[in-house]
C-alpha cells in the first residue's frame, strides 16, 4: 500500500512556500541579526518581518511575540517564567488533567520546587467545567494554563470563559495553542489570553521553532538567561532561517478555508467507518466541538497498536501504550473516563491540507479487510 500520512497532529510536512522563504537563509544570508554591520541588516529585517507575520496571525502587536525553539519551550517559558516572576504574589497554578507533557512536566518540576498545582478534571468529551476553575482559584493563584485544543482527541476548551474567570480574580491566563493554530482561530484578543504558545512543526513550518505570545505588561523571568535577545525574554542568537519559516507558515495559516475541506474529509471518514463497523467503534472526544482535522476512534475490545501495526504504510497514533506487557490508556483517555475496553482500541487519525478522499477510502477499506480476516 502507498504510504498514507494521517498524523498531522504529530507533525506536518514543510509547506512549499515555507521552504521557498527559507532558501535565501540557507544559501548565504548568514548574518547575526544582533550585529551592527551589513551582514546583519537583512537577517534583522527578515526576523522582524517574520515576527510581524506571527503577530498578524495571532492578532497582537509585533513586540508581543517571543521566538522559541518550539511549543515545549514556549510552554516552559510561560509556566516557569510566570511563577519565577510572581513568586512574591503566590505559588499556585491551575491547569487541566489532559494537558500535553510540555505542560504537565514543567508543572511537576515546579511542584518539586514547592509550587502547588491543581489539575482540573474533564468530562467524557474532554471538556473542563469553568465552574471547577472558579472554585480552584485561590488568593495564592498566579497562573491558569488550559490548552486550547487537545492533541489526542481534538476537543476545544472554553478558553474565552476561562480567561474571563481568571482575570476577574486578577490571575494571568495562558493557553497552549500548539494544536489549534492554523486549524481554528487563535486571535488572542478574541480568546482574551495573556500568554499563548505555538509550535512551528504543527503548522507546516520545520521542527525547532515556535513562539510565545506575551501580552504587553506581562513580566516573565526568562528560562534561558544570557544576552538580551528577544527583548530580554529569551537569550540566544535568533535564527532568521527558522523565524522566516514560522512567519511564512503563519502567513499561510491566516486563511483557514483549507480546513473546510479537511473537516468534510474527516466527517466522511467517520461516516464510512460507522457504516463498516457500526457499534464496534466509538468516537473519542467531543462530537462537534473539536478540531476539524482530528478523528480519534476506538475499535472496541481491540488493541490500537495491533491494528496500526497491520495498517501497513499508514502513519497514525494510538491512545494506548504497552508498558511491561500491560496495555495502558493515555492519561488523556483515562481523565475522560474512557473504559479500558474502549480506550485500548483507540487510534488517532489526524488529517491535513494534503489529505485526499482516496487516502481515506483506502484506509477504511484496509481496516475492513483487517477485521474480516481477524474474524
Ligand atoms: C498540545 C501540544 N503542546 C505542546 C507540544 C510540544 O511542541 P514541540 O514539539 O514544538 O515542543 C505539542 C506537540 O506534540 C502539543 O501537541
Amino acid at each position: 500500500m502507498r504510504p498514507i500520512y494521517l498524523d498531522y497532529n504529530a507533525s506536518t510536512p514543510i509547506d512549499p512556500a515555507v521552504a521557498v522563504a527559507m532558501r535565501p537563509f540557507l544559501d548565504g544570508r548568514y548574518g547575526n541579526p544582533s550585529s551592527g554591520h551589513w551582514a546583519s541588516i537583512e537577517a534583522k529585517a527578515a526576523l522582524e518581518n517574520a515576527r510581524g507575520q506571527v503577530a498578524a496571525l495571532l492578532g497582537c502587536a509585533d513586540d508581543e511575540i517571543v521566538f522559541t525553539s518550539g511549543g515545549s519551550e514556549a510552554n516552559n517559558l510561560a509556566l516557569k517564567g510566570a511563577l519565577f516572576a510572581l513568586r512574591d504574589k503566590g505559588d499556585h497554578i491551575v491547569t487541566t488533567a489532559i494537558e500535553h507533557p510540555a505542560i504537565v512536566e514543567p508543572c511537576r518540576f515546579l511542584e518539586r520546587l514547592g509550587a502547588q498545582v491543581t489539575y482540573l478534571p474533564v468530562d467524557g468529551a474532554g471538556h473542563i467545567d469553568p465552574a471547577d476553575l472558579r472554585r480552584a482559584i485561590t488568593p495564592r493563584t498566579i497562573l491558569v494554563s488550559i490548552m486550547h485544543a487537545n492533541n489526542e482527541v481534538g476537543t476545544i476548551e472554553p478558553i474565552e470563559e476561562c480567561a474571563r474567570i481568571a482575570h476577574e480574580r486578577g490571575v494571568l491566563f495562558h493557553t497552549d495553542a500548539a494544536q489549534s493554530v492554523g486549524k481554528i482561530s487563535t486571535d488572542v484578543t478574541e480568546l482574551g489570553v495573556d500568554l499563548l504558545s505555538i509550535a512551528g512543526h504543527k503548522v507546516y513550518a520545520p521542527k525547532g521553532v515556535g513562539a510565545l505570545y506575551v501580552r504587553r505588561g506581562v513580566l516573565l523571568e526568562p528560562v534561558i538567561h544570557g544576552a538580551g535577545h528577544e527583548a530580554g525574554r529569551r537569550a540566544g542568537t535568533e535564527s532568521a532561517l527558522l523565524a522566516v519559516a514560522l512567519g511564512a507558515a503563519c502567513e499561510r495559516a491566516r486563511d483557514l478555508s483549507s480546513m473546510d475541506q479537511v473537516r468534510t474529509l474527516r466527517d466522511r471518514f467517520w461516516h464510512e467507518l460507522q457504516k463498516s463497523f457500526g457499534n464496534r467503534i466509538a468516537l473519542n472526544g467531543h462530537p462537534t466541538h473539536r478540531l476539524p482535522n482530528t478523528l480519534n476512534v476506538s475499535f472496541v475490545g481491540r488493541i490500537g497498536a495491533e491494528i496500526l501495526a497491520r495498517l501497513d504504510g499508514v502513519a497514525a497514533s494510538t491512545g494506548s501504550a504497552c508498558h511491561a506487557g500491560r496495555i495502558e490508556l493515555s492519561p488523556v483517555l483515562q481523565a475522560m473516563g474512557v473504559t479500558p475496553e474502549v480506550g485500548m482500541g483507540a487510534i488517532r487519525f489526524s488529517l491535513g491540507r494534503a489529505t485526499t478522499r482516496e487516502e481515506i477510502g483506502a484506509v477504511v477499506q484496509r481496516l475492513a479487510e483487517i477485521f474480516a480476516n481477524a474474524v
